[in-house]
């Protein structure tokens, strides 16, 4: 065993008995190579992060002039940084004028985390609605409006004052009241198995909660940032929320996540409590500036138009009898076959065969594939044909 594999075993804390387990030599663009000669194409990005492939040039770049720079020199929100000041630009461009205020923090969890606390302190209210099958995240806000109970329900209690609704169905939008602080939701649910809300029930979600003053927060960390096809995928819906989440592929494969709203409201943060949210690393300039900088590259080689053309492709091409349904928005899939067991045997076989697709944890009869914005076309067919042999084989 190599020094590496052995501290990971023994000293690295383990998230499941079953890790893969590879040993990462080195990345680039859809290919993952380990360091006994394997190579492997990547139809997940690290769970809808490397959005861009691995060892973009020009993140690469972004992350070696701001180390010659400065790394961190102060806590979040006391000094100009400029590659925040550039993320924050790039945000401009991209979200509409409502959203113009972006608390940048470490992870997905945290944004939600912000996300959650910015509604209470608006609203001045405490109850807060989320969804079933929901995932935002493993810290115990997160957690307690996730709606996996088998994962609750060791760290419980979690948040009081959590109800849930089921998503595209209106009678439950009654829940919704002036109690209300904030109602959560993937605007397309990740973890649920890529579950995408009805057009008209989403715009009656929203209608609801401004009725009812209670602040609709989109969570689009995984839905975000190009996946489908938008840069947001709220932009389906011709809806605005009140909150935004974001993480994974804002960092361009550095660790981030943002919360952010309108100016007025993220201002309350730093008043009554002075310093009502904080963070050390948030906004990290290396991060900032690799995340400015993948989202130049989105805006500037116009890949949004030819996301659902590529997943139209692979739509098109996984067509076999054990497959039930493929559900899909841009490059953001779920596949589900005719068995549990079957998924467990296909997602196997594909990385056995050099090719990475995942599991969801509450939805075991799917499986997950988020590849690359910019696969190519050859690369997106090898992937597919490595699934349908697999999936061929498990009949054995
Ligand atoms: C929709 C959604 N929200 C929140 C999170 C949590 O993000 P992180 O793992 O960066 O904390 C995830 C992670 O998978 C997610 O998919």
């Amino acid at each position: 065993m190599s020094k590496s594999k052995d501290i990971f075993y023994q000293n690295l804390a383990q998230t499941t008995p079953f890790a893969l387990g590879y040993e990462i030599s080195h990345a680039e663009g859809s290919t993952i190579y380990t360091t006994d000669g394997r190579s492997i194409l990547d139809f997940i990005s690290g769970i809808a992060v490397s959005s861009l492939g691995h060892g973009h040039p020009a993140i690469k770049k972004a992350v070696v002039d701001q180390v010659e720079k400065h790394m961190h020199v102060m806590v979040y929100g006391e000094f100009i940084q400029e590659a925040q000041s550039r993320l924050g630009e790039e945000l401009k461009h991209v979200l509409p004028p409502e959203i113009d205020s972006y608390y940048f923090v470490n992870s997905g969890t945290e944004a939600i985390e912000g996300a959650l606390k910015l509604a209470k302190r608006v609203t001045g209210r405490q109850q807060m609605i989320a969804f079933e099958k929901a995932y935002h995240g493993s810290t115990h806000g997160a957690l307690s409006v996730s709606g996996n109970k088998v994962k609750q329900a060791p760290f419980l209690p979690l948040l009081p004052n959590v109800d849930r609704i089921r998503l595209n169905e209106i009678a439950d939008l009654n829940k919704i009241t002036t109690e209300t602080a904030c109602v959560i939701l993937e605007t397309i649910q990740g973890d649920a198995g890529v579950r995408i809300p009805d057009y008209d029930y989403i715009n009656a979600l929203r209608n609801r909660c401004t009725e009812m003053g209670a602040l609709l927060i989109l969570d689009e960390i995984q839905c975000g940032i190009g996946r489908t096809g938008k840069f947001m995928a709220f932009e389906h819906f011709n809806i605005i929320p009140d909150i935004v989440t974001m993480g994974k592929a804002l960092g361009g494969g550095m660790p981030i996540g943002c919360f952010a709203s309108k100016k007025e409201w993220m201002s309350e943060l730093s008043e009554n409590p002075m310093l009502g949210h904080i963070t050390t690393f948030g906004g990290h300039p290396v991060v900032c500036a690799a995340a400015a900088a993948a989202l130049k590259v989105i805006r500037e080689e116009n890949l949004l138009p030819t996301v659902q053309t590529k997943a139209d492709k692979i739509a098109s091409l996984l067509v076999h009898p054990f497959i039930k349904e493929v559900r899909y928005k841009g490059l953001m899939f779920a596949i589900d076959l005719d068995s549990e067991d079957r998924v467990q045997k296909v997602v196997e076989d594909c990385l056995a065969n050099g090719l990475l697709t995942f599991w969801f944890l509450s939805t075991a009869y799917s499986f997950r594939l988020a590849p690359p914005l910019n696969i190519t076309d050859e690369d997106l067919e090898k992937g597919c044909a490595i699934i349908l042999a697999a999936i061929e084989q498990s009949a054995n």
